[in-house]
């Protein structure tokens, strides 16, 4: 097959929906509109309201191109398919077709030569196995049969593989069917199938049947007033695949930024050189900040929200340029690479260019000043060493902490010296700084709670800080999973939590977050405690900063359902000790950032 370019992918996009009566909405944003997340991370998510029942200006048939942004797989960045920013293709029935179309054109769309051309044995698709409450989903596997797949490429999957949620069990819902591709790749084994990840088979499309809502958490599920279909291709994949690459960083949009890239470093992009992963940290991010910038509602380098996502995707772009020997400044360069090519798509970059480039050079030039003083500082540290010593964990964490100087830096400058670092005292000094600054109040329980208060004031104190978890997670389903914790205070008479949030909490919201705090308190549930590695906390969706990896043991709380969190507590023991929740006040504490008092009556 002739190579297929992402342009023309979403050129094809956009011809095969409006020759199906579709309206393209334009225009999307990376932001979404109702603060519900901090991100787009779906297509489907700008359609909430309307896929929930209200009428959608454009009407019912809708396709769009999405660009979407991620950050939970930001630490993959550099495998071959990894990426923060990617774009969602996507097309909706709102509460107008449903599976026979979706289907039939899904098929249409794929295998038609017209359109994609896949051949038909290429490809195989899963489809809901059902459960006690939602039937096996016959209909699609029939529907998929009639258009020419053999039945020994349709799988039945459980809810684990084919359902699709927003996330938390909570929102618009369905069971979804997928479409997998086949790589050419000998199986792995004879029980090698789509739901395995040796690579043979990967995901393309997904079709999502959304007619049910959960109201909130532990409500039943029930019908929509209308049967949706909300689907997403995600165009770096089906780039990849269709071309047979092996990654997806050989797609097109990120030749010219590779070229860059080797011209001011002198080195060849591979993938399997110590080099190969700065390379692709580079173009993903970069590429994300671009779109961040040059986004409708533009995001701007930050300590808080968005803009902490943004400044971070810099300064990792600008570590990794260092890396490979080139000037920060440079990045710039590959920033300019991004625009040209997807000028003609995205209209606003006409505009925005000179913006985009000035506020990554100016977030770079203020990233060089932190690690100039930073230098300094490394400078004194080694002042009384000599080739062959190690520079102390302590002074390691501290460079990191205070002068925002990445561990690898002071590795390799060290090196330069000859002089060692200790990682693994880095790595304790990090643990133990994320413990307090994941919960301040554990960090006051450690500082001598039990000399200071009663047998009485500790239960009390003990019940606050299991209703501050319950909160926080509370925050995260009603606001989004973006809230994140940056304070905590606890007395015997009141709870205190600050979180990041841009905006002033409505009462309904507030109400809300009241009730799920409430309801998991009546559930009256376990609160137990394991120790485990920060990856294995990861892997458990304890919730915490992740912002790199270190090997080190972490005390994780959980509370039924309900609440995962790295934390050295002490708690409750069970949710039902707690009494009853209020939150007297919600107020704003710094930009970007709410503050809420609380008490257990
Ligand atoms: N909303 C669906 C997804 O993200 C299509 O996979």
């Amino acid at each position: 097959m002739a190579k297929i370019t992402g342009k023309t992918l979403m050129r094809k996009w956009r011809s095969f929906w409006l020759s199906k009566d579709h309206k393209e909405i334009k225009g999307a944003s990376l932001i979404p509109a109702d603060n519900s997340v901090l991100f787009t991370t779906a297509g489907m998510q700008p359609l909430i309201p309307y896929l929930s029942g209200k009428p959608h200006p454009l009407g019912r048939r809708l396709f769009d191109i999405q660009p979407c942004l991620r950050t939970n797989d930001i630490d993959e960045v550099g495998d071959n398919r990894h990426h923060t920013m990617f774009f969602m293709l996507g097309n909706w029935s709102v509460g107008d077709y449903f599976k026979r179309e979706a289907i039939t054109w899904s098929y249409e769309y794929l295998t038609d030569p017209k359109w994609l051309g896949i051949p038909k044995e290429k490809l195989a698709v899963t489809v809901f196995a059902g459960d006690e409450t939602v039937p096996r989903d016959e209909t699609s596997a029939k529907l998929w049969k009639e258009c020419g797949i053999p039945e020994n490429h349709i799988f039945f999957f459980p809810k684990k593989d084919n359902w699709w949620e927003i996330g938390g069990g909570v929102g618009l819902c369905g069971p979804d069917t997928e479409i997998f591709y086949d790589t050419g790749k000998p199986a792995c084994s004879e029980h090698c199938d789509p739901s395995c990840d040796c690579g043979k088979w990967v995901e393309i499309w997904n079709n999502v049947f959304m007619e049910f809502n959960v109201e909130k958490v532990g409500a039943p599920i029930t019908r929509l007033p209308q049967k949706n279909v909300d689907t997403g291709m995600g165009l770096e994949r089906i780039e990849c695949v269709l071309n047979g690459y092996d990654s997806t960083f050989r797609n097109e949009c990120f030749e010219q930024p590779i070229k860059t890239l080797e011209n001011l470093s002198g080195k060849q992009f591979d993938f399997n050189n110590e080099f190969g992963k700065s390379f692709c940290i580079i173009c993903d991010h970069i590429r994300a900040a671009v779109f961040l910038l040059g986004d409708v509602q533009p995001t701007t380098p930050s300590n808080v929200g968005q803009g902490y996502v943004l400044r971070r995707l810099i300064r990792r772009a600008t570590n990794c340029a260092r890396k490979l020997g080139i000037d920060g400044k440079r990045i710039v360069d590959v920033a300019k690479d991004y625009i040209d090519y997807y000028r003609e798509d995205f209209e606003h970059f006409e505009k925005t260019e000179n913006f985009i480039l000035d506020e990554i050079k100016k977030e770079v030039e203020r990233f060089s000043h932190a690690i100039e003083s930073g230098i300094k500082e490394f400078n004194r540290v080694v002042s009384g060493l000599k080739a062959g010593d190690c520079i102390d964990g302590k002074d390691a964490f501290r460079l990191f902490d205070t002068f925002g100087f990445p561990l690898d830096l002071t590795v390799d400058m060290a090196k330069d010296l000859g002089i060692g670092v200790d990682k693994a005292g880095f790595e304790a000094r990090f643990a133990e700084h994320q413990q307090m600054s994941r919960d301040n109040s554990g960090a006051m329980f450690k500082g001598g709670v039990a000399e200071a208060h009663s047998e009485e004031e500790q239960a009390k104190l003990r019940a606050l800080h299991s209703a501050t978890h319950l909160l926080h997670a509370s925050l995260r389903k009603v606001l989004g999973n973006y809230v994140e914790q940056r304070g905590s205070n606890i007395t015997p008479e009141r709870l205190r939590f600050d979180f990041v949030c841009d905006h002033k909490m409505t009462p309904e919201e507030i109400k809300a977050v009241e009730d799920l705090v409430n309801d998991a308190i009546k559930r009256d549930l376990p609160i137990t405690c394991e120790e485990m590695t920060v990856d294995e906390a990861k892997n458990s969706g304890a919730i915490g900063l992740f912002d790199d990896k270190y090997g080190d043991k972490v005390t994780v709380y959980t509370m039924g359902d309900v609440s995962k969190e790295i934390c050295c507590g002490p708690h409750a023991s069970h949710t039902g000790e707690l009494g009853e929740f209020k939150i007297l006040k919600e107020e704003s504490s710094s930009s970007g950032v709410r503050r809420i008092k609380a008490i257990l009556k």
